[in-house]
């Protein structure tokens, strides 16, 4: 059977012949490029004057009755949509939307021109963000809006797309498929879609749909800010038929090579559903009829490739079409569908509301779990959630430790058991079955679907109702539930559903039988020990499951959040039975209150990163967690240096503040061998220093010291430097008191230009360095001529704020030298760059070959705790102390200082400074060669684990590109990295992690920057 239809004949016109019928008919002259058509003939159509058009030759088995039709759906789906681009036919020079047109064969033909959709086909486009699906699926659910209601009319046109005919179709061309696996895999979706349509067929609501929303069709013009804008092409395929259709047509080609594919037909759907609301009965059928779209693409493919096999269009996403229907077999389709309804805001599981209507009635009669009630005072609810102390605390521990900890927190609260939540958000599911790779990068399953139970081993637990034994196993996997059963209940007057039990002794697995009757109130099985039950502390995990789908003996025990809703309808919360209240469910924190009271109780100059804010509850090491247990790798976070709540810092603060917490007017030894071992990092004569609280302080104290110390106010400051908040701070931060609410310097402050080797005013890496210098000469030599000296010149060590920028070779040196040689003190802040961030070496001073007479610090200090500090020299120290007391209240307190000294003890144990060498190095090597693919890339620069990545729209001329740069900081914190901008142009990525920031991270990162860098809106020049 080796057959052509003519619909797939394509008309024979050549350009040439076509540029006349396009001068005939229209008057317009055109260059001419064949576009990729199945049935039709279209060309390209370019003016010279830039106009462009598509010129469509229709098959000659296409009626004018159909091109009416398509051409009335045109119109009518361009009005109703707001934002999407749709092309309306332009009429000929007798003011008609068709002609009449004869090809040399003779065939006759229609011709039509339509103006050119512009815009990447959404096949090429990156990224289908859940925005974009959301976006795509409303863009469809107004076609549809728009398009069901155009009068049917008989047209004698049978189109193998037609899903109304898929089962006849998909009979007729099975055979073209040579390979038996697929075969196999397309006759058993048909059978699937055979068996859900037959009982509604005749219950689905029909009208015209454009039957193609593919991904050639489907046309998109990048933004770097907000959804792009969709254009819809090609209603050759137009039919009248299911409305479901229409919707499972483009979920068929979103689906297409996605990490997940449910995820992207979820938020199809849902964009669909809002323009245009499915019915329940189109949500049974829907997933049957995305498997069947996808097997005509590949059954219709495989007949046309034999005969058109030039035509490249019909090969394309054959294999994608393959390797998705190969990955959907694996999705239970009550699952799909349960997602689907969720997504059209429908209960996901249809009988939770029979179910809860039965617990409710039954409420008094379940038997105890544990044989006694679990809601007195022997019971204590743990909180194990992300954000929890006790998780936190405990996470890190043997299970011997754990045990203790546990005993202890519930003896504290007179308490025998602990309750673990349902739906409590955890971060501890450590093992990689929990991670799925989603739209938004790596998503962990940690939404707990049933409630713990905390009991010793060896407890009996008993059926709380009357069940059959339905599966026994052993889930020997680390971190699983360890020997399970689960009953089947089949109640007289309620629905069937089931009850989990994990995490039991694998004694009494021995003595249960699939199909044995379990009474309720009996024995069922008791507790298991950590070495049986998956490697936890010894509990039952008791969950309700209103469906089973094909699980075998285990079944998830924990969701991923973005599933939370449906997963929490088809395991409805155990409390009720368990007899536990409400403080056995945990609540999610709502963000938009949140974000409300914060509003409300914060002053508004306090900024928020992110479009939509992150709602953070814990730190650990190089990632700070959100509240539903997710990881972002924090890349800018350089007070955080040792990593986030490092329990050694936690330890050391908790153990000084049972102690001792006071101020320095007394003798003691803590504050004391702090400022020692602080000082020996110095090089002499460094030797003095001073405890504050910030940088902002000491910064503050510096200016104070140099301006007592010789007598003069003035001072020489970077442009775009910062060195804190408070007054005099911003009077010398030009990055302040120049920007937005700025009002300019005060009189005694004068900037030099940044010393920028990229951007700046000296740019030769040879004299630059002098040059700058030069500038700071200048200003002094102005001072010397008013009979002025400057009191000091500050001068971050690399330039935080300015954009990451390291100083050229020579700058600090030559400015120190004018400034001491004009009576000047040098002050070097350190407290973005201190700490062993440049890698090379301690201080980013040391980098530049000199020695400062102040240097100030913060930030990494206490590694988040509020410490800072002023080192000098005894001399300058001595003339500080004028007689006016120096006092700080918190300053050089002992618990800051325990912390101190646990920072460095960390520093030095851990290996850091070499840790930011190294690992910084090898990403600034891989940063440069990335610079040399994308052009976006200006300059890479920086040292250790303090690094800057210059984004500018042209490398010539250096124009910086902020919305790339904002761009990329919102894609990169949507797969779950966070990095934020930096410079005067905003252009600049800036990067301080924590210094355990390891080799492993700095490859995730750079995988994770390079796909960014790839997608559709980092490709062009787009300014807005
Ligand atoms: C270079 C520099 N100096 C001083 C400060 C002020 O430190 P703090 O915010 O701890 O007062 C900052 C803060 O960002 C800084 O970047």
């Amino acid at each position: 059977m080796n057959k052509s239809l003519p619909e797939l004949e394509r008309p024979e016109f050549s350009e040439q012949e076509a540029g006349l019928l396009l001068e005939e008919n229209y008057g317009i002259c055109c260059t001419l490029e064949e576009l990729p058509g199945e049935r039709d003939r279209n060309y390209l159509a370019q003016e010279h004057n830039g106009e462009s058009y598509v010129l469509k030759i229709s098959n000659s088995c296409e009626t004018l009755e159909f091109l009416k039709v398509q051409n009335n759906a045109l119109e009518s789906a361009a009005m109703l949509l707001e934002k999407g681009r749709i092309p309306s036919v332009y009429p000929n020079k007798n003011g008609e939307p068709l002609s009449r047109v004869r090809s040399t064969n003779g065939s006759l033909h229609w011709l039509r021109l339509v103006p050119y959709v512009d815009g990447l086909s959404m096949a090429e486009y990156r990224p289908h963000t859940r925005e974009f699906l959301l976006e795509l699926g409303a863009m469809c659910g107004t076609v549809t809006k728009a398009l069901h209601k155009i009068p049917l009319r008989t047209l004698d046109r049978r189109l193998l797309w037609e899903m109304h005919n898929v089962q006849d179709t998909l009979n007729e061309y099975l055979t073209w498929i040579k390979d038996k696996k697929l075969r196999n895999r397309v006759s058993r979706s048909l059978d699937l879609y055979k068996r859900t349509m037959e009982p509604l067929e005749s219950k689905l609501r029909r009208g015209w749909i454009h039957n193609d929303f593919n991904d050639y069709n489907v046309l998109v013009l990048p933004k770097l800010a907000g959804t792009p804008d969709l254009g819809l092409i090609d209603f050759g395929d137009m039919t009248h038929s299911y409305l479901v259709a229409e919707p499972a047509v483009a979920c068929a080609y979103a689906m297409l090579d996605k990490p997940d594919p449910l995820e992207a037909a979820v938020h199809l759907i849902r964009g669909f559903h809002q323009r245009f609301p499915l019915e329940e009965i189109e949500l049974e059928i829907l997933f049957p009829m995305i498997l069947m779209r996808l097997c005509l693409s590949l059954t219709i493919g495989a007949f046309q490739q034999q005969n058109d096999p030039k035509n490249e269009y019909l090969g394309i996403s054959q294999q994608h079409a393959c390797e998705l229907l190969e990955r959907l077999h694996e999705v239970n389709p009550r699952f799909a569908y349960y997602l689907f309804r969720d997504a059209c805001n429908m209960e996901a599981f249809p009988s939770l509301p029979e179910f809860s209507k039965w617990q409710k009635k039954v409420a008094g009669s379940f038997h105890f779990l544990l044989g006694e009630p679990l809601n007195t005072e022997k019971t204590t609810v743990l909180d194990l959630s992300a954000g929890s102390s006790f998780s936190a605390k405990s996470e890190g521990m043997s299970l011997e430790a754990q045990q203790e900890f546990l005993d202890t927190y519930l003896r504290e609260k007179n308490a025998e058991i602990g309750v673990g939540k349902y739906l409590e958000a955890r971060s501890f599911y450590a093992v990689d079955e929990f991670v799925n790779d989603s739209l938004g990068g790596h998503e962990k399953r940690t939404i707990h679907l049933g409630i713990d139970i905390c009991v010793p081993a060896g407890t009996v637990i008993y059926a709380p109702i009357k069940g059959v034994v339905h599966q026994i196993q052993d889930n020997k996997s680390e971190l699983d539930y360890g020997p399970t059963v689960i009953l089947k209940h089949q109640p007289e007057d309620g629905p069937m559903f089931y009850t989990l039990y994990g995490h039991l002794s694998r004694e009494c697995l021995k003595q249960l039988k699939t199909g044995q009757i379990v009474s309720g109130g009996t024995a069922l099985a008791k507790i298991g020990d950590s070495n049986e039950n998956g490697g936890w502390l010894p509990h039952v995990h008791f969950q309700i499951i209103l469906d089973l789908f094909d699980y075998d003996g285990n079944y998830p025990g924990v969701a991923l959040p973005s599933r939370k809703k449906v997963w929490c309808s088809i395991c409805p919360d155990p409390g009720m039975m368990l007899g536990l209240g409400s403080e056995s469910t945990a609540e999610e924190i709502d963000s938009g209150q949140l974000l409300n009271r914060r509003r409300n109780v914060f002053g508004q100059s306090l900024s928020l990163s992110y479009q939509e804010p992150l709602i953070i509850v814990r730190g650990q090491g190089q990632s700070l967690i959100d509240s539903k247990g997710q990881f972002y790798l924090d890349c800018v976070n350089n007070v955080a240096h040792v990593g986030h709540s490092h329990p050694d810092i936690a330890k050391a603060q908790s153990n000084q503040a049972y102690v001792l917490n006071t101020n320095t007017r007394y003798l003691n030894p803590v504050n004391i061998e702090y400022a020692e071992r602080l000082c020996g990092l110095f090089p002499e004569p460094l030797n003095t220093c001073f405890l504050v609280c910030s940088g902002s302080e000491a910064n503050e104290l510096a200016l104070r010291i140099a301006g007592t110390v010789n007598g003069q106010k003035d001072m020489i400051v970077l442009e775009e430097a910062y060195h804190g908040n408070t007054k005099a701070n911003i009077d010398i931060s030009p990055y302040k008191h120049n920007g937005p609410g700025g009002t300019g310097p005060p009189e005694w402050v004068h900037q030099i230009p940044m010393p920028y080797l990229y951007r700046g005013l000296y740019r030769d890496p040879a004299t630059a360095g002098k040059l700058y210098a030069d500038e700071v000469l200048k200003i002094c030599e102005k001072l010397f001529g008013q009979g002025k000296k400057p009191a000091a010149f500050i001068c971050e060590s690399m330039l935080g704020c300015g954009g990451h920028v390291p100083l050229p070779d020579g700058f600090l040196k030559q400015s120190y030298q004018h400034v001491r040689q004009y009576g000047g003190l040098c002050i070097a802040d350190e407290v973005q760059v201190g700490f062993g961030r440049a890698g090379k070496h301690f201080w980013s001073f040391e980098l530049q070959d000199v020695v400062p007479d102040i240097v100030t610090l913060g930030k990494p200090i206490g590694n988040g705790h509020p410490l800072g500090a002023v080192i000098t020299t005894q001399k300058i120290a001595k003339e500080f102390a004028n007689g006016m007391e120096y006092f700080n209240t918190f300053g050089g307190n002992q618990v800051s200082c325990s912390v101190g000294m646990a920072v460095l003890d960390i520093m030095e144990n851990e290996g850091l400074q070499q840790n930011a060498l190294e690992t910084g190095s090898w990403l600034k090597e891989k940063l440069e060669m990335l610079k040399n693919v994308f052009p976006l890339i200006g300059d890479v620069r920086g040292e250790g684990l303090f690094l800057g990545v210059e984004l500018v729209l042209d490398p010539e001329t250096r124009e910086p590109a902020p919305l790339q740069a904002d761009y990329l900081v919102e894609r990169l914190k949507s797969r779950k990295i966070l990095l934020s901008t930096e410079g005067p142009g905003h252009n600049v990525l800036k990067f301080k992690p924590p210094m355990v920031f390891n080799h492993s991270d700095a490859q995730h990162l750079l995988v994770e920057l390079r796909q960014v860098l790839h997608e559709s809106p980092m490709q062009k020049n787009l300014k807005a």
